[in-house]
């Protein structure tokens, strides 16, 4: 099963994504997660991932598609993935379904998560990130088990840099841009489904598993 999720930074697709993962075991990509990760050792694509990433703004198709095509190519996707955070502008849906089209494949899933601005906002602050394992956690919602540690690898907890409510703004502004227009996209592509995000974590994944399971 091959899964693209949308939604505006912190609907909840990182959470959600992971949890889909787990149940149809496939692997959970998030291209969030493996530019955090380069730039935490220190990498060439890290460092230039990070100037724009502070700034909220996107890092440049270029970098981002070599990478996910790269990322393809591990045996763990021989059965699908849950994409999360990619594709992320027009130019990379448009590449993602011409690299499936040349292997006679298709995406199964575009679910959006629809949470509106003004909830993201505050759930944002309320954020806590493992750059350990990529754990996403909130002080109210899902706290982690021991205060400022990751429950699963026991790595700390900390506040995503670009998670400060000004950058979060120009982040929903640079997602109602570059990233909404997917959902034509998908919607024209026929795979396309909202589920709404502003539901408790648990209803928010049983109604996708209604829709993955249909
Ligand atoms: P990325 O890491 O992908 O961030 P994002 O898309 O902005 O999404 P987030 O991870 O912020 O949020 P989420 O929707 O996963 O929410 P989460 O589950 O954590 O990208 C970061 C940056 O990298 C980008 O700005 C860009 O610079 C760059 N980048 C990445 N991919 C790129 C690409 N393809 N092209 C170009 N640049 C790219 O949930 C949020 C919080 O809410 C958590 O605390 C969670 O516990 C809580 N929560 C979740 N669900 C619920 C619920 N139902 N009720 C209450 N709380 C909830």
């Amino acid at each position: 099963m091959k899964i693209v999720m949308l939604g505006a930074p912190g609907a909840g697709k990182g959470t959600q994504a992971k949890r889909i993962a787990a149940k149809y075991g496939i692997p959970h990509i998030s291209t969030g997660d493996i530019f955090r990760a380069n730039l935490k050792a220190g990498t060439e694509l890290g460092l230039k991932a990070k100037e724009y990433m502070d700034k909220g703004a996107l890092v440049p198709d270029s970098l981002t598609l070599e990478l996910i095509m790269d990322r393809f190519n591990n045996e763990d996707c021989a059965n699908g993935y849950v994409l999360d955070g990619f594709p992320r502008t027009i130019p990379q849906a448009k590449a993602l379904t011409e690299a499936l089209e040349k292997i006679g494949d298709k995406l199964d899933f575009a679910v959006d998560v629809d949470v509106p601005d003004e909830a993201i906002i505050s759930r944002m602050s309320g954020r806590r990130a493992c750059l350990q394992c990529g754990g996403t956690y909130h002080v109210v919602f899902n706290p982690p088990k021991v205060e400022g540690k990751c429950d699963a690898c026991g790595g700390d907890l900390i506040l995503r840099s670009d998670d400060a409510p000004e950058t979060v703004r120009h982040r929903l502004e640079v997602y109602h841009e570059q990233t909404q227009p997917l959902i034509d996209y998908y919607k024209d592509e026929g795979i396309f489904e909202r589920v709404d995000g502003t539901k408790d974590m648990e209803t928010v994944f049983e109604d996708i598993t209604n829709i993955l399971d249909r």
